[in-house]
């Protein structure tokens, strides 16, 4: 394993899959009475956040925690951050106080690359910009493999707004690397230029697509981002993107329905279709921290996770 995970690039096959069987031996310690292993203690964790986040904030907590890691939080809100300190400075005052891993999520694309120069621990990309999520990628990895077995040959479909995605990049990477066949959809106008050199096949056809699929991976639509008219109104993305009632009804019966959230229901993926027992997200939420176990675990070279 390399030092930082920044990009799910990162990743061999053989790191990769380290991840996901060391995710499956923490999630049997998981369903213990008493969760906590002490197998970072005496380490601290630096949760940097500059952007907000619900699931990968608090997972990346909970994980260092049941590790019995030291924890420090740190949101740009009501810092010094408003102040107009720089990246660096803030990252420069959580090494003075001894920071061994910095979990980051910026609004920036690089900007845990540029930490990573700044700072002698370990940098985990808890996702930047556009660019990437590595472990959310990790994490919907594990939430299909138990579910479906190995990922070697499934097709997998992300579906979406895959321009402002960092989701989408990091899943088409890792997926590829663990063998699986992926197709994005999406309207023209929300693919990236650069789509091309990514390891996976588009189409702009959900409907064709869906019953070839073995999971399908809906997107958010990241109104927050969009600075120009991307699709002509919602109502015209759902009847062509949405994973409605009668699209769920033209997946395989053993399909599963995937989405990191946070949703735009009714927008992206109909409610019924949300909270389907083929449904993963709330899985996904909760093997959101086994799976940010094993990546601290690995990173900073914990003995046993026994
Ligand atoms: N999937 C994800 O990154 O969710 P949050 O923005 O809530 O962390």
């Amino acid at each position: 394993m390399n030092k930082h995970l920044i990009s799910a690039a990162d990743l061999s096959k053989d790191d990769a899959l380290l991840i996901l069987d060391t995710a499956e031996e923490l999630a049997a310690v998981s369903e213990r009475s008493i969760k906590k292993l002490p197998t970072l203690r005496g380490r601290t964790v630096v949760n940097l956040f500059f952007e907000d986040s619900t699931r990968t904030r608090i997972s990346f907590e909970a994980a260092a925690k049941r590790l019995s890691a030291d924890v420090i939080n740190f949101s740009a809100k009501g810092s010094s951050v408003s102040k107009g300190e720089s990246l660096k400075d803030t990252a420069l005052t959580l090494e003075a106080m001894g920071a061994d891993a910095v979990v980051i999520r910026h609004g920036a694309s690089g900007a845990p690359h540029r930490l990573a120069n700044w700072v002698r621990g370990s940098v985990v990309n808890a996702g930047d910009g556009t660019h990437e999520h590595p472990t959310q990628a990790l994490l919907d990895a594990f939430s299909m493999r138990r579910r479906l077995g190995s990922l070697e040959g499934r097709k997998i479909t992300i579906v979406g707004d895959v321009l402002h995605s960092r989701v989408a990049r990091s899943n088409v990477l890792l997926l590829a690397t663990l063998g699986a066949d992926v197709t994005l959809v999406a309207p023209p106008t929300l693919l990236p230029v650069s789509v091309g050199t990514w390891p996976c096949e588009v189409s702009y056809d959900l409907d064709a697509v869906l019953p070839k699929s073995d999971v399908v991976m809906m997107l958010r639509v990241q109104k927050e981002r969009m600075n120009a008219a991307y699709f002509p109104s919602e109502r015209e993305y759902s009847r062509r993107y949405g994973l409605d009632r009668d699209r769920f009804a033209k997946m395989p019966d053993d399909a599963i329905v995937m989405h990191p959230g946070p949703m735009n229901r009714g927008m992206e993926i109909a409610a019924d279709v949300a909270d389907s027992p083929r449904s993963t997200i709330v899985e996904q939420v909760a093997n959101g921290v086994t799976t940010r176990m094993a990546v601290l675990y690995l990173l900073l070279g914990g003995e046993s996770a026994q």
